[in-house]
């Protein structure tokens, strides 16, 4: 990663953004000691592994190795560059960066998303204004009114209003003066046959779409009449990701981790409905099922329990179906809110206010119950109906990772068709034999974090690894470190690396490791760092010298012994034995 920002900016916006500001906003942390840990969002766990050091100001998780400081985190977490990262966070921070640094070409790719952000708000803003306008808005407004939306939510989602002609959009895009090539990128104007541009929402209540950092990465629009798309959504675009975003996200975080529960349902109105009778911790999915994206981040960032609100129609059923098996997949609790026959979260909590809708949810089916249930009522419980509902269930119970659960799921069901527990077993173990193996793990990414290269002994990795983590506390024993040519005796390679740049740039302070890592340019070394720092012992001066002194020895030993041993292999004119025993001089050598 090339440095295009001075080392005191940098050093300024990690300062100033906290990473567990930042990695709050996306992972729930708890306190553990002085560090933080939370599950991992880098890989599928049950148990948190993920930690943050406030102190160190960088991110370690033991279970798949992914660690660095805030912008490697924002990199993997958004899956964007370093130079977006620094930029995103400097503009969220106020901080002036010099622009003089980056080349055009870089400035481009890394101001788009931003311009992006900025013009939706913009586009947001517009269609605010003609909600409001008195003639343009009024069958808008008279809309919402009908469906009983006050004034208050309408504001706190920034509802608005896309006029009924096919250039209103475009004409804002030309009055704010908005460069072509940007309005096509927000995804809002479609080109026409010949020539030319329309817009894509026309005489629509508009909704903004925020994510959890509150930037509007889409819209979404309703016709006020039974014609037909109904809804219309955004395309994706750079800034908008279906399978990872839900609607209202930005409001529903606070509550849902105060209660560790989140309501998910299936549409913009019936998001808001909830939100109007007080229950904020629900979000909606947007024209698209629910994903195993969208679970793991609700299960990272958000809640332990989920509850599905669903239509009771057919659709809905099965969508609840679809979502179950991710839920069992993914190991995040889930309850299913059954409604009665023909309504929806919307109606329902319109009709019968806000404490129908939480005795509602009380009553909710767990997963299991309600796949049993729904299965009970189609099949019935004849001999042929239990086979058939077991043959219905083999596939979502065979995708439970975690067996505990699964055997509690496995009981209920037994209990329930009065079968015995070990022919479900059975069933549900051919199941897994047909899979390819592996079809479930999603993103198991699993690094492994020793050393390639030759074999080298665990036990002096672990020297290299506490001198390298005793170098970042005690800049001061560089020095002796380079005089004493230290890292020559280094076998790992990476090691190697590590040491090099920080004799070469010592941190500006003992223990900013944070900085360090923005002159690696590589994220293994960076994972490599992480792990290091947050897992050393605090080192003291006296243990300093007396590892190194350990250290140095226990090489030159090493070198003696092979040097000793090649002079007898010699003597003995034991060919066989003296050219391995040359070659392993070589690797020496050659690993310096
Ligand atoms: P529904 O058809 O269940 O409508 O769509 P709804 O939410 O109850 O809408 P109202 O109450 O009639 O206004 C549920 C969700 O599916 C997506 C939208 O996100 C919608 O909120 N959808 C629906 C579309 O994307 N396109 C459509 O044409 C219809
Ligand atoms: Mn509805």
């Amino acid at each position: 990663m090339a440095i295009y920002f001075p080392e005191e900016k940098l050093t300024e916006i990690r300062n100033t953004a906290n990473i567990s500001d930042i990695i709050s906003e996306r992972v729930v942390l708890k306190k553990a000691g002085k560090d933080l840990v939370g599950l991992c969002p880098f890989h599928s766990e049950k148990t948190p592994s993920f930690t943050v050091s406030p102190a160190k100001q960088i991110f370690h998780c033991f279970g798949c190795g992914a660690g660095g400081n805030v912008f490697s985190f924002l990199m993997k977490y958004d899956g964007i560059g370093f130079v977006e990262a620094v930029q995103s966070l400097a503009r969220r921070y106020g901080i002036q960066l010099p622009s003089s640094e980056m080349t055009p070409a870089q400035k481009k790719i890394v101001s788009e998303r931003d311009r992006l952000f900025d013009l939706n708000k913009q586009i947001m803003m517009f269609y605010k204004e003609q909600l409001s306008d008195r003639s343009i808005g009024k069958t808008g407004r008279e809309y919402l009114e009908k469906r009983g939306f006050n004034q208050e939510i309408i504001d706190q989602f920034s509802l608005g209003f896309a006029p009924d002609g096919w250039d209103s959009l475009i004409g804002f895009f030309r009055k704010i003066k908005t460069s072509q090539a940007l309005a096509e990128k927000t995804g809002l104007i479609i080109p026409k046959k010949n020539k030319g541009f329309y817009d894509r929402f026309r005489n629509r209540i508009m909704f903004p779409i925020y994510d959890v950092t509150n930037q509007i990465i889409g819209f979404g629009g309703r016709v006020l009449d039974d014609s037909k798309p109904k809804y219309l959504n955004s395309p994706e675009t750079i800034i908008y990701n279906k399978s990872r975003s839900l609607y209202g996200v930005q409001a529903a975080k606070e509550k849902a981790r105060e209660t560790g529960h989140i309501y998910i349902v299936e549409g913009y109105f019936d998001l808001l409905a909830l939100q109007q009778h007080g229950i904020k911790n629900s979000v909606a999915t947007l024209g698209t099922s629910l994903t195993p994206d969208h679970v793991r981040m609700l299960k990272r960032g958000f809640a332990q329990k989920s509850f599905l609100v669903f239509d009771s129609d057919d659709a809905g059923l099965k969508a609840a179906h679809r979502s179950i098996s991710i839920f069992m997949n993914e190991g995040m609790d889930a309850a299913v809110i059954v409604l009665p026959k023909g309504y929806d979260p919307d109606s329902y909590i319109f009709k019968n206010g806000r404490d129908a809708f939480l005795q509602a949810s009380e009553k909710a089916f767990s997963m299991m119950e309600f796949l049993v249930e729904t299965a009970v009522k189609i099949h019935g419980l004849s001999m042929e109906g239990k086979v058939r509902i077991i043959s219905d269930l083999k596939e979502p119970l065979s995708q439970i990772n975690d067996a505990v659960a699964k055997s509690i799921y496995i009981k209920y069901l037994a209990e329930r068709l009065n079968i015995d527990e070990t022919a479900i077993f059975e069933k549900i173990k051919s199941v897994k034999q047909n899979q390819p193996a592996g079809r479930f793990k999603q993103n198991q990414e699993c690094v492994s974090s020793e050393s390639e290269g030759p074999s080298i002994s665990s036990e002096m990795l672990r020297f290299e690894k506490q001198i390298i983590s005793m170098m970042l506390q005690f800049p001061e024993i560089l020095p002796e470190i380079e005089n004493k040519r230290v890292l020559d005796y280094f076998i790992d390679k990476r090691l190697v690396a590590i040491g090099h740049l920080i004799v070469e740039v010592p941190p500006p302070r003992a223990g900013d490791v944070a900085g360090l890592m923005n002159r690696l340019d590589s994220v293994e070394l960076q994972k490599m760092i992480a792990s290091l720092v947050i897992t050393d012992e605090a080192w003291d001066r006296d243990n300093c010298e007396k590892l190194l002194a350990q250290f140095i020895n226990s090489r030159q030993r090493r070198e003696n012994s092979l040097l000793s041993q090649i002079k007898a292999a010699e003597e003995s004119k034991d060919e066989t034995l003296l050219f391995s025993l040359l070659k392993k001089k070589q690797e020496q050598l050659i690993n310096r």
